[in-house]
């Protein structure tokens, strides 16, 4: 087994409740769609790479909750990039509960990339979490999501299309593909599996201990430039994400979520 690769929980009792995997599902927003999908009676499947603990934890929480109703899956997304290692984790997604209804694609990288600086890593990094991992394995769970008449539902951002995000180039590109998979997929999974992305704005603030940490000043101005005055909450995503799982005669949709921002970005930030 590639070691990137493995599940933390027994393989978990089937009923009939729909199951959702989300990717980078451990924290933040990832982790909001999870509990949501979970409140309404979803079973879980919380995938992660880092945050195996973080992931474990929350998987503890909703198993104490429900029985058997949450398992976590550990995977770097490069896997993508080897057809076995792909098959692999495809067969490990669905050995979690015998089915999948809802796949969403929430993980992501998202660091500057400023020209004169743009690297090879850089490029293939973001675009592997932003783009290539959320249509190779889209692909891969297909037949999985037609059984079930399932659907995908895609984390995008308002920086995808038409505004682009100053330094970010790279990032902003990748996730414009993405939103064209969303639009195509959608036309080609038709009528089986639905396809749908949610677009943030600013939901919630890089970890204050990371490298993307933003000063008060910087804090400030965006709140400023968001008509509703306020920074977005995880949850408000989730909504979003629970209303498209949801939304039978929904396809190639995509629902911006960020308090009116979209409305005042002319391009830059
Ligand atoms: N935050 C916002 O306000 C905002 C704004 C616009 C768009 N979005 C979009 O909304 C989604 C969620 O945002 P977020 O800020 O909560 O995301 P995030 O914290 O930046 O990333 C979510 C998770 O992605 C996983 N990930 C990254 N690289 C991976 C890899 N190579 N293999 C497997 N997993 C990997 C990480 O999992 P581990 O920690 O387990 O490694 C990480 O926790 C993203 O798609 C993002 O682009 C967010």
């Amino acid at each position: 087994m590639n070691q990137n690769l493995h599940t933390n929980t027994a393989k978990a009792v089937n009923t009939s409740a729909p199951v959702m995997l989300v990717t980078g599902g451990a924290k933040r927003i990832g982790a909001a769609i999870v509990k949501t999908a979970h409140q309404q009676g979803y079973r879980v499947i919380i995938h992660c790479h880092q945050s195996e603990q973080e992931a474990n934890a929350l998987a503890a929480q909703l198993n104490n909750s429900r029985k058997d109703s949450a398992t976590v899956l550990v995977a770097d997304l490069s896997v993508v990039n080897e057809p076995s290692n792909l098959s692999n984790f495809a067969s490990n997604i669905i050995d979690s509960f015998g089915q999948l209804d809802v796949l969403v694609h929430n993980a992501s990288r998202f660091y500057p990339s400023p020209l004169g600086h743009i690297d090879h890593s850089q490029w293939d990094e973001l675009f592997l979490t932003n783009a290539k991992a959320p249509l190779l394995l889209s692909q891969g769970l297909l037949p999985h999501l037609k059984q079930t008449q399932g659907c995908i539902i895609s984390l995008l951002d308002i920086h995808a299309h038409g505004r682009p995000f100053n330094n970010y180039t790279v990032y902003s590109m990748a996730k414009a593909a993405h939103r064209m998979m969303v639009q195509s997929l959608a036309l080609e999974m038709a009528p089986d599996v639905r396809v749908n992305g949610v677009s943030p704005g600013v939901n919630i603030l890089p970890e204050a201990d990371s490298d993307q940490a933003l000063d008060v000043h910087q804090q400030k101005s965006i709140v400023d430039s968001i008509p509703m005055q306020r920074i977005g909450k995880p949850d408000e995503i989730a909504h979003s994400v629970l209303y498209l799982a949801q939304a039978s005669y929904v396809t190639g949709e995509i629902i911006t979520v960020d308090g009116g921002r979209s409305l005042t970005l002319a391009g830059g930030i």
